[in-house]
């Protein structure tokens, strides 16, 4: 077993007192601290341009902290600094790398409950989903330390007929830019990191703009672990800016992107352009994801796993569920279960261990969303909205949404929050209307829930989806035994903590001797 007895990260449990003690503590520290975001070099932090204001979006009144935007000149001094470091990273092995991997693994989890509060504060997640996202970043590390003591140790010898001696050696490839998306600020960017690393390249990380304060705490935990700071550097500020002037700069040597697929387009197309240059390109991205249902599917399952799919972390997963496509016989009771299961969720305050579901990151994303409502009550019909608490409107609270569409393609791109589309169905008609789905060209995850096993294969032949979940909800990936990553407009691959992620972060070379 190459995996050894590696474990995965553990958790909290908020329904004990010592548990919910150490939460309001760090809430406390994390309220008080008004902590600094901005160009980090060399392990110090730099002036920066553009301050901002980093507020709550619970609550807007509440300034958590300041930012400020990294120059081109701290782009520049940035990657030259990494490539600095790189050579002698790359040639320590994977052996050397893996216990700095292993002691941020450690250092994350170590600072578990402060991470927490603050991913709640920035970002607007749940207890739940906070303490999710603190044990994936700790798995993605000790997972690309394992991947990387297999694969970029010794040379691997190739048997066969030359007569020759015939090797490969993986080795990293230079300088990644990192680029990261608000919806996983601390687990995706730290894995992104993390497996650039692993490979023995040098990284120059650009966070989303929403969430420059998490990255900068994980910046620092990765030099509390014992990376070298020159290493990694943080470049926060605006994409079409920052991101791309870093995406620009002749001293990277590839790229990894998370993000929307219009994003990954743009990067694509700058990076294409560049003269002299074939600059790899790792992008996840969007789905247009879907769960079908039949009619043997048991029904309370059915509805606990949609509600989770599609409204838990408010829908802000690139995982979450956009459209359950009901079978017409049993579609009216699935509706109704479902208004039902909605009307129970909490939305409030994410700090709190009763909150179900909290804010939307911003009131730019609230405004795209109540705008795709509004489309949606002229041009569908909408079967629910959640109730918002008193005094929601003081941050970027969203009622959660059910609406009815009238056609299987009614949706032409991913609707990015807490909205459901159902779509109902004629079993009869099953293959034109996954056909009309996978015309649309996402393939990121796919639910199916049937005791009929020939129907799973059928819909899992006919839709395309990097990430297949039969009879449970479809979010929630685990790092080491659920590779996460899609196809076509979904991305590129290698998929995110699987046995291949590292792959393309590393060049190949083969050594052939005559002897
Ligand atoms: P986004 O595309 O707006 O931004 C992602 C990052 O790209 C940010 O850091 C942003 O500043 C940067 N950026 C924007 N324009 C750029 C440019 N021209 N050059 C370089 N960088 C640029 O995405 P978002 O709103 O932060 O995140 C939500 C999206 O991410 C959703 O579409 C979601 O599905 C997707 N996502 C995908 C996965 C996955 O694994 N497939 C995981 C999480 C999120
Ligand atoms: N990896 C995350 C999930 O599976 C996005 O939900």
């Amino acid at each position: 077993n190459i995996y050894g007895d590696r474990q995965n990260s553990l958790g909290r449990d908020y329904s004990q007192a010592a548990d919910r003690e150490r939460h309001a503590k760090a809430l406390e520290r994390v309220d008080s601290e008004k902590l600094t975001s901005g160009p980090i070099i060399g392990g110090k932090l730099k002036a920066g341009v553009n301050p901002q204001d980093v507020t709550n979006p619970f609550d807007r009144s509440q300034v958590l902290g300041h930012v400020s935007e990294a120059s081109v000149e701290d782009v520049d001094a940035a990657v030259m600094a990494a490539a600095n470091a790189q050579v002698a990273w790359d040639r320590i092995g994977g052996a050397g790398r893996a216990p700095i991997l292993r002691a941020m693994a450690d250092v994350l989890e170590a600072d578990m409950d402060r991470l927490v509060a603050l991913l709640s504060r920035e970002a607007g997640k749940t207890l739940n989903d906070g303490v999710a996202e603190v044990r994936e970043a700790a798995d993605f590390c000790r997972y690309y330390a394992l991947l990387a003591e297999r694969d970029f140790g010794g040379r691997q010898t190739l048997k066969g007929p030359t007569g020759e001696t015939n090797e490969l050696v993986l080795h990293g490839r230079g300088v990644f830019a990192a680029i990261s998306p608000w919806n996983f600020p601390l687990a995706i960017f730290t894995g992104q990191i993390a497996a650039a690393l692993a490979a023995g390249n040098a990284v120059v990380a650009k966070p989303a703009e929403q969430t420059p304060l998490i990255a900068a705490e994980a910046v620092r935990l990765f030099y509390k672990a014992g990376l070298n700071p020159d290493l990694l550097a943080l470049v926060p500020g605006r994409g079409e800016i920052v991101g791309a002037a870093l995406t620009a700069h002749p001293g990277i040597d590839g790229v990894a992107f998370t993000g929307g697929t219009d994003t990954a387009s743009a990067i694509n197309r700058g990076l294409a352009a560049r003269p002299g240059a074939i600059i790899p390109f790792i992008a996840e991205t969007g789905g247009l994801n879907a769960m079908f249902v039949d009619t043997t599917a048991l029904k309370e399952q059915v509805i606990d796993d949609v509600i989770l799919s599609a409204f838990g972390s408010a829908g802000q997963r690139c995982s979450a569920l956009r459209i359950l496509y009901a079978p017409k016989e049993a579609a009216d009771a699935l509706i109704e279960g479902l208004k039902g299961a909605l009307a129970t969720q909490i939305l409030g305050d994410p700090t709190e261990t009763k909150s179900d579901i909290g804010p939307v990151i911003d009131a730019e994303s609230r405004a795209n969303l109540e705008a795709h409502v509004a489309r949606l009550s002229k041009e569908a019909k909408i079967v629910a909205r959640a109730e918002l608490p008193a005094g929601a409107d003081k941050g970027d609270l969203f009622a959660p949404t059910i609406a009815e569409i009238p056609t299987p393609d009614f949706l032409e791109r991913e609707v990015f929050g807490p909205i459901l589309h159902v779509y109902r169905y004629d079993s009869k008609d099953l293959k034109s209307v996954a056909a009309k789905l996978a015309a649309r060209g996402y393939g990121l995850t796919l639910g199916v829930h049937s005791r009929i096993e020939a129907f799973a294969d059928e819909v899992v032949r006919l839709v395309p989806a990097g990430n297949v979940y039969v009879n449970r909800s479809i979010i929630g990936a685990v790092v080491g035994v659920q590779p996460f990553g899609g196809e076509g407009l979904s991305g590129t691959g290698p998929k995110a903590g699987g046995p291949n992620s590292l792959i393309r972060y590393a060049a190949e070379k083969a050594i052939s001797v005559n002897i």
